[in-house]
């Protein structure tokens, strides 16, 4: 009799197990360690949802979010908890270009592989991460720069003497250094252009305020804010409407944002910011994409670039805007 129970509960359990078994492990959500770097800007807040939606359960992932708080020592632990919870990938949003190697050393140890999305990471061994996709950065500024030169030329000002304050992003991250590069060249190209200022605001629009607005009380004389995202840009114009400053393409100061968010190009389609150039954040279903491409036993290419524009005042319409996902 026992036996029989016996063999009778060992067939309704592998009856059972064969009935809650996913397809040949079809469904087996893919485990994910995403580490994001925090969230300063708009830009951020558009990218930290394009990633959470792409890795989504009902895309088949199982999606670890940590926001480090613009710490890279947030960051460090993050991925250290992913290593021990054994995620299938890292998904690594770097705060700055340094400081990785030895976590990902760890990760390599694990066996995870890695992938940097955004802003890049500064490694001897390129083998410490699969792949990297995000904008060229440096291409940005030389977007901003080319399109300036154009105006100055187009007003018939080329050759005069240009003052530029720079509000600076968070030191040492990809986006600072592309877009600092371009305009550091740039001056060096153009004898009568002269950095005024250089501040600090780490993409976020209060300190940006606080810095120009400090700014200005000693200095009033600025004819370019080249403005090294739209947040800062954003707190930028709050100091100079208090101080009664004119800007945009009436007014005194022409100023330059880098990222194009949508209250952005809305300034910028109401004259009050003269260029935007495109940083694109929808990056979750380009990581998912190379997630799917590792599954498949293929190897990413190693840098993936995404293409990006500027938008000006004058070519800007209503309908673009409409179109635009953030
Ligand atoms: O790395 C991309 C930059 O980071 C964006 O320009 C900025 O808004 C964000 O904080």
């Amino acid at each position: 009799m026992r036996k029989r129970y016996l063999g009778l509960l060992l067939l309704t359990l592998l009856l059972l197990c064969a009935c809650s078994r996913p397809d040949s492990g079809e469904t087996r959500l893919i485990r994910v360690g995403f580490s994001q770097l925090g969230s300063e800007s708009d830009w951020r807040l558009a990218n930290t949802c394009s990633m959470t939606a792409a890795l989504s359960e009902e895309n088949g992932f199982e999606l670890l979010f940590d926001n480090a708080k613009q710490r890279q020592e947030n960051q460090l632990l993050a991925i250290r908890n992913f290593i021990q919870e054994e995620v299938d990938y890292i998904v690594l949003a770097p705060i700055m270009e340094s400081g990785w190697e030895d976590v990902l050393q760890e990760a390599k140890g694990a066996g995870i592989p890695v992938i940097i999305v955004d802003r890049q990471i500064s490694v001897e061994d390129a083998d410490l991460y699969s792949c990297w996709v995000g904008s060229d950065f440096r291409e940005e500024g030389e977007l901003a720069i080319s399109w300036l030169e154009a105006f100055l030329q187009h007003n018939s000002r080329a050759g005069e003497p240009l003052r530029i304050l720079h509000i600076q992003g968070t030191e040492g991250a990809t986006a600072q250094i592309g877009r600092t590069a371009a305009l550091e060249h740039a001056v060096r190209r153009h004898p009568e252009w002269e950095i005024i200022g250089v501040l600090p605001g780490e993409y976020t629009e209060a300190k940006s305020y606080e810095l120009v607005r400090d700014f200005l009380k000693a200095e009033r004389d600025i004819d370019v804010i080249y403005s090294e995202n739209d947040n800062m840009s954003f707190g930028a114009m709050h100091a100079l409407d208090e101080a009664g400053l004119s800007y945009g393409s009436d007014g005194h100061v022409t100023i330059i944002s880098f990222d194009a968010v949508h209250d952005a190009l809305q300034l910028c389609l109401e004259g009050r910011i003269n260029a935007c150039v495109e940083c694109n954040p929808l990056h979750g279903p380009r990581v998912s994409a190379l997630i799917r491409q590792m599954e498949d036993g293929q190897t990413p290419e190693k840098q993936n670039y995404v293409e990006e524009t500027l938008f000006q005042t004058d070519t800007l319409t209503e309908e673009l805007l409409r179109e635009r996902e953030y």
